[in-house]
């Protein structure tokens, strides 16, 4: 089954050149059929000018009805097709936000939580917010029917098994993910903590390639020409820039020579944000996107996501490696399913214990290269005291 309905232009927010947080309102999703009769994935495009990534729901059909494992934004494509599905499969039973800390995962809790009365909402123990710490209730949550997976028991039963990574602290708050394995189908359920990066632009973008186009270009007076080379050229440049916020590759022209390329566009439009592109690639900078798909991964890309290793495991890599051990302890994996970037992945014990022995002897959370900004974010932290100072207990980071 696969949607692909676009969000009406009344939607639109006719000022988002000013705030470019991507979609702008419009929400395409891609809903796919992963297991038949039993999981779909719900994928839709995020991210700050045009550094757009898949964000993803998955939902799975267990006896009591429908489980919604980190829930998106339900557009009303979205409920359309989910309301088609309990037609079919029953209703939707549960809500489940299994991460503390992923705020593009909390922000379609309450929303979804509206669509569906009558679901139960799970969320993982230790939720958070910045800078007030604000009750369950106030961040949306319904108090009368939100559960906390563990402490108030987990949803699906025993048709499903959850592994906590965590809890973690980060000063700011805590990590939490409680990943889900689904025992019928060996489909493994995460959030942020494990992804496989594609070496090419998911199908999402079939919907809107726009954000792959803008960031193909050399400078803002370049149109945006869609073909299949600048497609992949633009996916390589999204994985740079929302894995190390600023790549190596990357520098910052002065401002009048932006302006100028602006103005020397020939098409300057919302889709081109006016013909500013405010970023010069370096020579080598397809190397460094071809470093980073390939380092440090086991098996089929899979892996974790640089900013993740830099600003949330820097200090904790003992932990998430107690987490691969067990996840790859189970019976009969076969999928893993994340809520970011490729899904279903082939995935068996060899995958987790070549990912494992990838990460145990490399070198953790670099700070040099493009890593640089990741570091330097995570050192000032540590210098305001607001994360905990590095221990000798686990492995500090590389200087
Ligand atoms: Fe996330």
């Amino acid at each position: 089954m696969t949607a692909t309905v676009t969000a009406p232009a009344d939607q639109h927010w006719p000022w988002w050149p000013l705030l470019p947080l991507y979609p702008y309102g419009r929400r395409p999703t891609l809903v796919r059929e992963l297991v038949p009769g039993r999981i779909w994935s719900f994928e839709q495009l995020h991210g700050v000018w045009y550094v757009a990534v898949p964000i993803r729901m998955t939902v799975v059909q267990v006896e009591e009805g429908l489980m919604l494992y980190s829930p998106i934004p339900p557009t009303g494509e979205v409920l359309q097709a989910l309301h088609q599905l309990e037609r079919q499969h029953g209703p939707v039973r549960s809500i489940v936000l299994a991460t503390s800390s992923g705020l593009e995962h909390k922000l379609p809790v309450p929303a979804m939580a509206r669509a569906f009365p009558s679901a139960t909402v799970w969320v993982s123990d230790c939720q958070w917010s910045f800078p007030l710490r604000l009750p369950g209730a106030w961040l949306g949550f319904p108090a009368e029917r939100t559960r906390v997976l563990g402490r108030d028991g987990y949803p699906g039963g025993d048709q499903l098994r959850w592994f906590p990574l965590g809890p973690l602290d980060l000063g700011l708050g805590t990590f939490l993910e409680l990943a889900c394995l689904d025992l019928a189908t060996g489909c493994l359920l995460v959030i942020d903590a494990l992804v496989s990066i594609p070496a090419v632009p998911p199908a999402v973008f079939d919907l809107d390639p726009t954000p792959l186009l803008f960031h193909a270009r050399e400078r803002g007076s370049e149109l945006l020409i869609d073909t299949s080379a600048n497609r992949l050229r633009g996916w390589k440049r999204i994985v740079l820039f929302a894995n190390f916020f600023r790549p190596a590759s990357v520098s910052i022209p002065a401002l009048p020579e932006i302006f100028s390329e602006a103005m020397a566009a020939r098409h300057r439009s919302n889709r081109n944000h006016f013909g500013f592109y405010p970023f010069r690639w370096s020579a080598d900078w397809e190397q460094q996107a071809g470093e980073l798909l390939a380092a440090g991964n086991g098996m089929n890309g899979i892996g974790i996501a640089p900013v993740l290793e830099r600003l949330v495991f820097p200090r904790s890599k003992r932990a998430y490696l107690e987490w691969l051990r067990h996840l790859g302890s189970q019976d009969g994996l076969s999928k893993l399913i994340s809520a970011h970037y490729a899904a279903p992945v082939e995935v068996c014990a060899l995958t987790f214990k070549q990912l494992i022995a990838g990460i145990e002897h490399r070198c953790w959370a670099l700070s040099e290269g493009s890593w640089q900004v990741l570091a330097s974010i995570d050192n000032s932290l540590i210098r305001l005291g607001i994360v905990p100072h590095p221990s000798s207990e686990d492995h500090p980071p590389s200087s």
